[in-house]
C-alpha cells in the first residue's frame, strides 16, 4: 500500500509540472506503425472530396451494385450519397468475415456484471442473425418496418440490430436507461411495428423486471404486434399469446435468412436525440453513407489494426455505441470488449481490471468518466497492468486540460495518443478529431477536421470570425454519414440544421474557436441542449415532465456548469397558489421525472421560484438563470419585464449555496 501512495504522490506532482506543456506530437513509436503518417488524405480530399469518398466507399464496403453518382446535391438539404449502388450493412458487418475464413475471429469479448464471460465471433453473430431475420420477416416485418429495440449491453443486442438490417427494417434502439414512458414515445413517434427487450436488466448487482414494466404501455401501442423477449436475468415474464415470443425458442426453430441487397439510400436506422423542444428528434440515417464515413473513421481515427482490442465504453443507445460498437467495429473486422456493468461494481478498479484482463489495446470513453475516475484517486488504475493500451478516446463534450493530462499520464502512461473526437448523433460519425499518427495534440482541442470535411466557425451573418473569437461552429460540405432527414419530419429537418445558413450549411448548435493554428475548440451547445455526462437532454422535455406534476405552475430548466457531469440540471420551479414547496416536493418532481424520461434526466438542483424572469414577450430568459445560478455577474436586463423577480432569485441561490 505505502509504496502505491508514492507511486500516486509521484504522478501527481508529475501532473502538475504537465499543466504548462501545450502540445503532444505523435510518439514516435506509434508513428511508424500508424495507417496515417501523413497529410496525404487531406490534400487527396482537398483536391476532389466527392472522388475521395467514392474511394474509400470502395476500399471499405462490399456492393452487390455499384453506385452511378457519387453525389447528388441537386436538392440541398436533402442530398444522396452513392445513388444506385446496393449493399447490406448486416452482410458487410458479418457474412462476408466469415466467407473470408475469419468466422473464428472473437467480435466481442463479453463481460457480465457478475464476471461472466462469453466470447462472441463472428460466425456465432451471423448464425443468430440470419436466424433471428427470418423471424422477424415470418412476423411480417419487410423492409422500411421500424423495429424498437429497448435492451442492455448484452451480445443479442448486437444481433438484434444486424438482423434488423439484413432485412432492411430501421431499427430505433432506447437507451435502457429510459424510462418505459420515454420508450413509448420513441416507439410511438417512429411507428414501430416490433419491440425487441429483455425480461430483466442487472445494475449494480440488483435486477430491474423490464418486460413486466414494458407491459404496461403496450397497449397504448396498437400497430405494435410482435414482441421478442430476451431471457437474462431468468425473472420470468408475463408473455402475451401471439403477440409476444421468446427470443431462444424463436431462434431455435428458424432457419436462415439471407442479407437483402438495399438501396444505398435504405434507412438504416432511426435515432432519437434531444433539440430545442420538448419532443425528441428521429435522427435517420442510412446505409450506403453512413457505413462509409463509419468505416473510415473507425479505421483511421482509430488507427485499428489486425491485433487491436478495442473498447469503446458507450452504450449502445446512443449514437457512439450505434457507429462505434457495432457498425465501425464489425464492418472494419475488430475484436472488441462488452461490458454490461457500471464502472464503479464490483469495486472502482473494473474498468482498468478489464482492459488489462482483455489486453485492451484501444479505449474511447467520455471525459465525464475520466473526471469520475480522478476523482476515484490514481489507486484504482496502478492497482493494474495497463501496458496494452496504445491508444485513447474522447467523445461527448469537451475535455477541460486537466481531466486530458491525467487520462494521457495515468491510463495512458505517458505514451499513448488521445483522439478528442467532436461529433453527433445527425453527423453519423467523427468529423473533427486528430489523426493519431499525424496530428500533434492539444489538450481541450478536437484539433482540425478530418480529411472531406469542411467546418468553419462563423459569426451571426455567416461571416467566419478571427481566430481566439468565438462563433457558430457549421459544416459547409455535405459528407456521407449525415443524417437525411428528421423521421417523418421533413420540414423540422430543414428548419433545424438548415434555415440559420441556408440550404447548404449545416448549424451544428455548438459555439467554438479556432486558434492560430488552425485547431477547433468546441465551447458547448448555443441551444435549450443540456449534456449531462455526455448525454445530450433537452430543457423542454425536463420542463414538461416537471410541470405535469399538479403542484407545479412552471419550470425553467438550465445546464450549470458541474465539475464532475460537465453540465448537471437545474430547474427553476414555480408552484400554484397556495402549495408550499418543500423537500418532498422535490422528490415528488424528481421522481416524476425519472418516470417520464428516465433518472438520468432528474434535476440535481430545485430553486423555488415566485415567478421567473421573461422578457416583454414573454420568453423566459434562460441566460439570465444560468448567470444567476453560476453566481456571475448579470449582463443586459433592461428586456426583462419585472427586474424584481432577479433579486428575488439571486437571494434565493445565495441562500442554498
Ligand atoms: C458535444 C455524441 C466537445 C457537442 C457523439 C455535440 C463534443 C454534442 C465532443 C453531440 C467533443 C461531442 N468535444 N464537444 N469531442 N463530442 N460533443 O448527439 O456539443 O449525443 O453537439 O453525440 O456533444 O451529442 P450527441
Amino acid at each position: 500500500m505505502a509504496t502505491r501512495s508514492v507511486r500516486a504522490e509521484e504522478i501527481e506532482r508529475e501532473l502538475e509540472s504537465l499543466l504548462t506543456r501545450e502540445t503532444f506530437p505523435p510518439p514516435e513509436e506509434f508513428r511508424r506503425r500508424a495507417l496515417i503518417r501523413d497529410d496525404t488524405p487531406w490534400r487527396e480530399a482537398q483536391a476532389d472530396p466527392v472522388a475521395w469518398w467514392e474511394r474509400q466507399a470502395r476500399a471499405l464496403l462490399d456492393w452487390s451494385e455499384p453506385w452511378q453518382r457519387a453525389l447528388d446535391d441537386s436538392n440541398p438539404p436533402f442530398y444522396r450519397w452513392f445513388v444506385g449502388g446496393r449493399l447490406n450493412a448486416c452482410e458487410n458487418a458479418l457474412d462476408r468475415h466469415v466467407r473470408a475464413g475469419r468466422g473464428d475471429r472473437v467480435a466481442f469479448y463479453w463481460r457480465g456484471e457478475e464476471g461472466e464471460e462469453r466470447q462472441v465471433t463472428y460466425a456465432q453473430l451471423l448464425h443468430d442473425a440470419e436466424r433471428l431475420a427470418t423471424v422477424l420477416r415470418e412476423r411480417g416485418i419487410g423492409p422500411g418496418d421500424v423495429v424498437g429495440i429497448y435492451l442492455p449491453m448484452i451480445p443479442e443486442v448486437v444481433v438484434a440490430m444486424l438482423a434488423c438490417s439484413r432485412i432492411g427494417a430501421p431499427h430505433n434502439v432506447v437507451f435502457g436507461g429510459f424510462s418505459v414512458e420515454a420508450l413509448r414515445d420513441r416507439l410511438h413517434f417512429s411507428e414501430a411495428k416490433a419491440l425487441i427487450c429483455v425480461d430483466g436488466a442487472r445494475r449494480k448487482g440488483k435486477t430491474v423486471a423490464v418486460k413486466a414494466a414494458v407491459d404496461r404501455i403496450l397497449d397504448e401501442l396498437p400497430s405494435l404486434g410482435t414482441v421478442i423477449c430476451v431471457r437474462h436475468t431468468g425473472e420470468g415474464a408475463p408473455m402475451r399469446r401471439g403477440r409476444d415470443i421468446w427470443w431462444h425458442e424463436a431462434l431455435a426453430g428458424a432457419g436462415p435468412t439471407p442479407p437483402e441487397p438495399l438501396d444505398a439510400e435504405h434507412p438504416l436506422f432511426v435515432l432519437y436525440t434531444s433539440g430545442s423542444t420538448a419532443k425528441p428528434k428521429g435522427v435517420l440515417h442510412t446505409t450506403g453513407g453512413y457505413l462509409t464515413g463509419v468505416a473510415w473513421t473507425q479505421r483511421h481515427v482509430f488507427d485499428l489494426h489486425d491485433d487491436d482490442v478495442y473498447w469503446c465504453t458507450a452504450d449502445v443507445g446512443w449514437v457512439t455505441g450505434h457507429s462505434y460498437i457495432v457498425y465501425g467495429p464489425l464492418v472494419c473486422g475488430a475484436t472488441s470488449v462488452m461490458y454490461e456493468g457500471a464502472p464503479d461494481y464490483p469495486d472502482k478498479d473494473i474498468w482498468w481490471e478489464i482492459c488489462e484482463r482483455y489486453g485492451v489495446t484501444i479505449f474511447y470513453t467520455a471525459p465525464t468518466a475520466i473526471r469520475t475516475c480522478i476523482k476515484w484517486g490514481v489507486e484504482y488504475p496502478l492497482r493494474h497492468d495497463l501496458s496494452s493500451l496504445r491508444l485513447l478516446g474522447s467523445v461527448g463534450e469537451p475535455i477541460n486540460p486537466k481531466a486530458w493530462l491525467w487520462y494521457w499520464r495515468v491510463i495512458g502512461g505517458g505514451r499513448c495518443p488521445i483522439v478528442d473526437t467532436w461529433w453527433q448523433t445527425e453527423t453519423g460519425h467523427i468529423l473533427i478529431s486528430p489523426l493519431p499518427g499525424v496530428t500533434t495534440l492539444k489538450p481541450g482541442s478536437a484539433t482540425r477536421p478530418l480529411p472531406g470535411v469542411d467546418a468553419a466557425v462563423v459569426d451571426d451573418a455567416g461571416r467566419e470570425v478571427a481566430p481566439g473569437e468565438q462563433g457558430y461552429l457549421v459544416l459547409r460540405r455535405p459528407w456521407p454519414g449525415m443524417l437525411r432527414t428528421l423521421y417523418k419530419d421533413p420540414d423540422r429537418f430543414v428548419e433545424t440544421y438548415f434555415s440559420r445558413f441556408g440550404r447548404e450549411t449545416y448549424f451544428v448548435g455548438d459555439a467554438a474557436r479556432l486558434d492560430e493554428d488552425g485547431y477547433f475548440w468546441v465551447v458547448g451547445r448555443v441551444d435549450d441542449v443540456v449534456n449531462v455526462s455526455g448525454h445530450r437532454l433537452s430543457t423542454a422535455e425536463v420542463e414538461s415532465a416537471i410541470v405535469a406534476h399538479p403542484k407545479v405552475a412552471e419550470a425553467a430548466v438550465i445546464g450549470q456548469a458541474d465539475e464532475r457531469t460537465g453540465q448537471a440540471i437545474c430547474a427553476f420551479v414555480t408552484v400554484e397558489a397556495g402549495v408550499e414547496p418543500d423537500e418532498r416536493l422535490a422528490e415528488e418532481i424528481r421522481q416524476g421525472v425519472a418516470e417520464r424520461i428516465g433518472k438520468l434526466a432528474r434535476p440535481a438542483r430545485i430553486i423555488w421560484a415566485n415567478e421567473l424572469p421573461k422578457t416583454r414577450s414573454g420568453k423566459i430568459m434562460r441566460r439570465l438563470l444560468r448567470d444567476i445560478a453560476e453566481g456571475r455577474a448579470l449582463g443586459d436586463v433592461t428586456t426583462l419585464r419585472d427586474p424584481e423577480v432577479i433579486a428575488q432569485l439571486e437571494t434565493k441561490v445565495r441562500e442554498l449555496q
